[in-house]
């Protein structure tokens, strides 16, 4: 979990704004406070707060010694980037929810296909589709929103809540998508970004897309471009043969996985550690 220290917050909003749970989690009234028990630790908030307000409290159950003992190898392991740009994409790369309006440079667009074009897949086989929507990004995102309604309409709670994997914030969320967007065409769900990218083709071929995609991801980031993988995408052509066909989907083919792009609209102070995962080395 976090900590806000009321003493330094000015309650400027900038760490509801960011956070990954969205509306809900964070809430301001002069100074921010933790409004539900919803948190993923993933920093962000602590990234961007101005005033260096908030704090781990400390994450993953870890005890304060274990927490600074890891953050203090994991900086010195950032530090490593140096003068090398690419280690330096990597390692500060993170999940932008926020946009500028700002169109993607052509050029920029075009070396971030070829990322993705030059990306291995298994056996070789080169069976998927990269799908990039920038002109129609609001017809994508209506084809989505009405791809979700319907099919809420159509199921009940339980099924609901098992197709988003039992988390119930997930649930929330999709129906405040769909109000907020019904009442004034607000997009939650895919940021405001002006590009949406996709890589789709058959069920066999998700690890391939995921190496695709990511590569692309890194190939943005290090044009100075910023990305969200959006679940979201990928389970609205689970859902919807309209979702399907709109993006030129064909047989047993679906987004296997997809993100925004675009120019941050937030400026981050600092990185937050990630949970590390276990590395065994022999
Ligand atoms: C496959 C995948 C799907 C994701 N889908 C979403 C999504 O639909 N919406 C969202 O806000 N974040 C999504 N994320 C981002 C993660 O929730 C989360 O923000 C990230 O792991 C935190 O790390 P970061 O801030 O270092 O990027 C997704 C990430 C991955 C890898
Ligand atoms: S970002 Fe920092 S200063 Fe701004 S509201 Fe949040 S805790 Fe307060
Ligand atoms: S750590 Fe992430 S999920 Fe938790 S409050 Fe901060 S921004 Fe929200």
């Amino acid at each position: 979990m976090i900590h806000i220290d009321e003493s330094l917050c000015t309650g400027c909003g900038l760490c509801k704004k960011v956070c990954s749970y969205g509306n809900g989690n964070i809430e301001i009234d002069g100074k921010a406070y933790m409004l539900s028990q919803y948190c993923q630790e993933c920093g962000q908030c602590i990234e961007v707060c101005p005033k260096e307000a908030i704090t781990w409290n400390y994450p993953w159950g870890w005890t304060k010694e274990q927490f600074e003992e890891a953050v203090t190898a994991w900086n010195r392991i950032l530090e490593t980037a140096g003068e090398n740009l690419s280690l330096a994409a990597v390692y500060h790369r993170k999940s932008v929810r926020h946009y500028q309006k700002k169109a993607i440079e052509e050029m920029k667009m075009q070396q971030i296909l070829a990322a993705g074009q030059s990306a291995p897949t298994a056996s070789n086989e080169r069976e998927l589709k990269l799908i990039v929507v920038e002109q129609e990004r609001e017809e994508l995102l209506r084809f989505l929103i009405d791809a979700y309604r319907n099919w809420m309409k159509e199921h009940t709670e339980e099924e609901i809540l098992d197709f988003f994997g039992g988390h119930a914030v997930y649930v929330q969320k999709w129906k405040r998508f769909i109000k907020e967007y019904e009442e004034d065409g607000k997009d939650g769900v895919l940021f405001g970004a002006p590009a949406i990218v996709m890589a789709a083709g058959e069920e066999k071929h998700l690890l391939d897309a995921g190496i695709v995609a990511q590569t692309m991801l890194m190939a943005a980031q290090s044009v100075g471009l910023s990305t969200c993988y959006v679940g979201f995408l990928r389970k609205g052509t689970l859902i919807s043969e309209e979702f399907r066909t709109y993006l030129g989907l064909k047989g047993e083919e679906r987004v296997l996985a997809g993100f925004v792009m675009g120019y941050a609209g937030i400026s981050y102070q600092r990185d937050a550690i990630k949970h590390p995962f276990e590395v065994i080395r022999k």
